[in-house]
C-alpha cells in the first residue's frame, strides 16, 4: 500500500487525514453515551479497540450461515467453515506481506509468545531431531528490553526458569527510548533470541528494529517482535521487518477479542515442536506415540476461533480500505496536538518522548498532586475513558519513578475534540482536587 500522505507539524490543528464522522458512524458504541448522558470520548483504544459494524457483521453471518468446525467433517457447512477460515487467514497474512502458511491464530498476542517460549523449551527434549534446532538451554542467553509489555517479558523470565538459560536486557534513556549503547555485548554469541516490542503500549515510542534485528541475525539469534501496538496503527511488513516472528492481537485492531496471530519465518516454524497439542495438528496418532502437521496446523491444536478469525479478515479489510498510512498520519497529528495541549497544562508531565519523532499515539503522564487512579475517576465522571495504572509494563513506571500514569490512546475515530475533552477534562481534575501545580507544563 503506497500513498503519499503530508505530516502535519507538532501540535497543529490541521484537517486530520481520515474522516472522524464518517468513521464514527460506523461504530455502534460510539453512539452511547455514559455517566449520565456524556458523550463517550474513547481513549483507551491501546486496552482494546472498538469494533466498526462490517466486523460484527461478519461474525454474526458466519454463525447464522454456515458455522461448523473447520478442517474436520466432509459435509457442506465444514466445508464452507473451512473455506472462510482460511480466505480469513490469507487475507490476515497478505495484510502484513507475509505467506498464508506462515500465519498460526492463537488467542492473542500473549499466547503467541507463549507459544514461541513453550516450543523452545520442548525443543531440547524433543524426540525428533528435526525439532532440536532451537532448542535453549543452560548457557543460552534471551534478550529482552525494559520497555516491555509483561506479555513479552514473564514468558520469558519463565523459559529461563524451566531452562537455566539466562535473562538479559536492553535498558532506556530518560527520554524514553531504548538504550542501545551496550547493543553489542548484550546481545552476543549467547544470544538464542532477542523479544522487543515495535511499539511500546506505555511510552508511545517506536523502536528502532533494524539496528537490533541486523545485530541479533550478526549472532544467529531469533528475533521476535511484539507488534501489539505497531500493527493495528502502522503499516508493518514482514519482509521489511526481517524478524522471525511477529505477534499481535485481533481485538486491538478493530477485531473480536480471542484472536491474535503470530507469524513465523516459515523455515523456523517448521524446526519448532508444538505448544498446544491434540486434534487437528496431528499427522498420525497411534497408542505408542504421535506425528505432527506442518506449519501452521503444527500450532492450531483444537477447533480454531473460527467466528473471530473471520472477524478479524473484516477489520483487517476495514483497516485496508482506510489505508494504513492514514491511520498512522491520523495518529501522528493528534499526538502532536495532544503533547502540545498537555505541554500546555501546568503540573502534566508527559512520560515518553516529547515529540512524535519514531512515536505513535499512546501518550502517558502524570498530574503533579494527583494519583493517576484519580485522574482516571475524574477523566470517567466527564465521559472520558483512559486507562491508569502500570499498564502491564511495571518496570517501565518504575524505571521513570513513578508509581503508575494516566494513559490517553487513539485511534481511527479519534478526533481533536476527543483530545480537546482530554484536556479539559485534566485541568478539572486539578480544580476537583484543589491541586495548585508547582510547575509550568512539561512536554
Ligand atoms: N496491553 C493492553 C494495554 O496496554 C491491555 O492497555
Amino acid at each position: 500500500m503506497t500513498q503519499t500522505v503530508s505530516r502535519p507539524a507538532v501540535g497543529a490543528r490541521t484537517p486530520l487525514p481520515l474522516d472522524v464522522e464518517a468513521i464514527r458512524a460506523d461504530f455502534p458504541i460510539l453512539s452511547r453515551t455514559v455517566r449520565d448522558g456524556k458523550r463517550l470520548v474513547y481513549l483507551d483504544s491501546g486496552a482494546t479497540s472498538q469494533k466498526p459494524r462490517s466486523v460484527l457483521d461478519a461474525e454474526r453471518d458466519f454463525y447464522e450461515t454456515c458455522n461448523a468446525a473447520p478442517h474436520r467433517g466432509a459435509h457442506q457447512l465444514a466445508e464452507e467453515a473451512t473455506a472462510r477460515y482460511e480466505a480469513a487467514r490469507a487475507t490476515i497474512a497478505a495484510f502484513i506481506g507475509a505467506q498464508p502458511a506462515e500465519v498460526v491464530f492463537t488467542r492473542n498476542s500473549t499466547e503467541a509468545i507463549n507459544l514461541v517460549a513453550y516450543a523452545l523449551s520442548n525443543a531440547a527434549t524433543a524426540k525428533e531431531p528435526a525439532f532440536r534446532r532451537y532448542a535453549v538451554g543452560q548457557g543460552d542467553e534471551i534478550v529482552v528490553t525494559e520497555m516491555e509489555h509483561h506479555a513479552n517479558l514473564v514468558p520469558w523470565q519463565q523459559l529461563c526458569e524451566r531452562t537455566g538459560a539466562t535473562l538479559r536486557w536492553l535498558g532506556l534513556t530518560d527520554d524514553g527510548r531504548l538504550d542501545l549503547s551496550d547493543l553489542s555485548t548484550v546481545v552476543n554469541e549467547r544470544t538464542k533470541l532477542v523479544a522487543v516490542t515495535q511499539q511500546s503500549n506505555i511510552l508511545g515510542t517506536i523502536n528502532p528494529l533494524d539496528q537490533i534485528v541486523a545485530r541479533a541475525h550478526e549472532v544467529g539469534a531469533l528475533v521476535l517482535v511484539d507488534g501489539a501496538q505497531s500493527v493495528p496503527h502502522q503499516p508493518v511488513d514482514v519482509t521489511a521487518l526481517d524478524a522471525d516472528f511477529l505477534v499481535f492481537s485481533g481485538h486491538k485492531m478493530l477485531g473480536p477479542t480471542g484472536v491474535g496471530v503470530l507469524w513465523g519465518r516459515y523455515e523456523v516454524l517448521d524446526a519448532l515442536p508444538p505448544f498446544l497439542t491434540g486434534g487437528s495438528m496431528i499427522e498420525v496418532v497411534r497408542m505408542e506415540g504421535s506425528t505432527f502437521m506442518p506449519p501452521p496446523q503444527r500450532f492450531e491444536a483444537g477447533v480454531p476461533m473460527t467466528a473471530q478469525v473471520i472477524g478479524l479478515a473484516a477489520a483487517v479489510e476495514y483497516l485496508q480500505r482506510l489505508g494504513m498510512e492514514k491511520v498512522q498520519a491520523h495518529e501522528e497529528a493528534l499526538t502532536g496536538y495532544a503533547l502540545a495541549k498537555l505541554a500546555e497544562i501546568p503540573g502534566v508531565t508527559v512520560i515518553g518522548p516529547p515529540d512524535t519523532v519514531a512515536r505513535g499515539g499512546a501518550v502517558s503522564f502524570t498530574v503533579e498532586g494527583i494519583h493517576p487512579h484519580d485522574v482516571g475517576q475524574v477523566l470517567d465522571d466527564l465521559g472520558v475513558e483512559v486507562r491508569v495504572g502500570h499498564h502491564c509494563a511495571w518496570p517501565v513506571v518504575r524505571r521513570y519513578g513513578v508509581p503508575a500514569t494516566t494513559r490517553a490512546t487513539f485511534y481511527v475515530h479519534t478526533g481533536y475534540d476527543d483530545v480537546d475533552a482530554l484536556a479539559d477534562a485534566v485541568r478539572k481534575a486539578q480544580e476537583f482536587f484543589g491541586v495548585v501545580p508547582s510547575s509550568e507544563g512539561v512536554g
